[in-house]
């Protein structure tokens, strides 16, 4: 098992690694998912079986990865969708994601569930910052989010639908894991073996979840499993009609996350959304669901060319997940999150470069991202040797017909 981002060659290895520095809960809440995890397997699975016919000799020394997403110029088409709870992975938590965002030109997601407030991000970073959010039935919550979020001058506003009850996550209910976490004998071990996390997390700043602090005690002063959350204060009673009322209401661009039929993205081009984030919640909601990958090809025969589908998801074993950037069409597909932060990082997009050289006629963009189920956060100090040839080796490229 690997002791340092130095011994890390792939995507296993940094998951070892986060093993290795997390307590179990904290690691097991990230990497796991609903039931028998058959989605979220499913999710990378569902990669495997595309192979590369690469094209070459096209004269590939200057790429332009650029990318225009819900109306931004990105300088990469990747960005980092928002996952919750950043600062119990790692102290400096959303704040280091959001740099490393800012470092790439590209756009960084907040959770309703992130542990930074909305105006201290602002203040951060000056590129694109999209905010998710879930539909509390606390509606004075949901105003002061949508409030904050405006204030804060976030662009881009993404709905979660996919949480309208709490997915059954076993590993969760195995380990006990809330946030914050729960002084238990059996965390309070899991904590004590960990005392580089322990003292971070006892003696840097106070956790909070910040958007939802001044409203709810539930996640900041009530230790509460995420189940627990999405089943006990979202709005079950949620329809379409919510979804267009709150669009109005935020009347900057709007993102639904969480669309996976065909029938929901006619539905979400219908009401004039600006994109849709084909996504099963990385398995973590219903178990059994198809993968987005699978699922894309019967998405963007509804509606692509008129609402911009991203990619969400298939995080593969060796933590790159793959991604399709058709440009042609101008639909956008990309992402899941992740945020390694690490200065090394920019090797990482020098060989997805390289590798997007091979599609150089750039009808078809093809690429793998570094991304996590939730998240793994190292240390700025430590560097990646020879990472481009362990990625040279072990990327998995796509392309898929345009
Ligand atoms: C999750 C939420 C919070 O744990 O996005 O999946």
């Amino acid at each position: 098992m690997p002791r340092s981002l130095k011994n890390c060659n792939n995507f296993q290895d940094l998951k070892d690694l986060a093993r290795r520095r997390l307590p179990g809960p904290i690691y097991h809440y990230i990497d796991g998912a609903a039931e028998d995890e058959t989605t979220y397997k499913r999710n990378t699975e569902a990669f495997q079986d595309v192979d590369l016919v690469p094209n070459v000799l096209a004269g590939v020394e200057n790429i332009d990865m650029s990318v225009k997403v819900m109306g931004h110029e990105l300088g990469i088409p990747i960005f980092c969708s928002p996952t919750a709870l950043q600062r119990l992975f790692h102290y400096q938590g959303e704040r280091a994601v959001a740099k490393a965002a800012e470092k790439f030109n590209t756009l960084f997601g907040v959770s309703s569930l992130g542990t930074v407030k909305l105006k201290d991000i602002d203040e951060l970073i000056n590129t694109p910052k999209m905010f998710q959010f879930y539909f509390h039935k606390d509606r004075g919550l949901n105003d002061s989010m949508i409030t904050m979020a405006q204030e804060a001058n976030f662009e881009i506003l993404t709905l979660t639908v996919d949480t309208i009850t709490g997915g059954n996550r076993e590993r969760d209910l195995r380990t006990g894991f809330t946030t914050p976490p729960k002084l238990t004998p059996k965390s309070m071990f899991q904590f004590g073996i960990k005392p580089a996390w322990a003292l971070n997390y006892l003696f840097r700043e106070k956790f909070e979840l910040s958007q939802l602090a001044s409203h709810v005690n539930e996640g900041t002063n009530i230790s509460i499993s995420v189940g627990d959350y999405f089943t006990t204060m979202l709005d079950q009673s949620m329809t379409w009609d919510d979804v267009i009322k709150l669009k109005d209401n935020w009347g900057r661009k709007f993102c639904l996350k969480g669309i996976m039929s065909a029938k929901d993205a006619r539905m979400a081009a219908e009401m004039k959304a600006d994109a849709i984030m084909v996504s099963n919640h990385g398995g973590r909601q219903l178990d059994g669901g198809r993968s987005p990958f699978d699922q894309l090809d019967e998405i963007l025969q509804e509606v692509g060319g008129e609402i911009e589908v991203i990619l969400d998801g298939g995080i593969s074993e060796i933590g790159l997940e793959s991604t399709v950037v058709d440009l042609s069409t101008s639909k956008s597909i990309i992402l899941r999150t992740g945020g390694i932060e690490n200065e090394k990082i920019k090797e990482i997009f020098a060989v997805l470069e390289k590798f997007t050289a091979y599609s150089a006629q750039k009808d078809l963009f093809v690429f793998a991202l570094l991304a996590t189920q939730g998240g793994f956060y190292f240390d700025t100090s430590t560097s990646l040797p020879h990472l481009e040839q362990n990625l040279l080796l072990q990327l998995q490229v796509f392309l898929v017909e345009s």
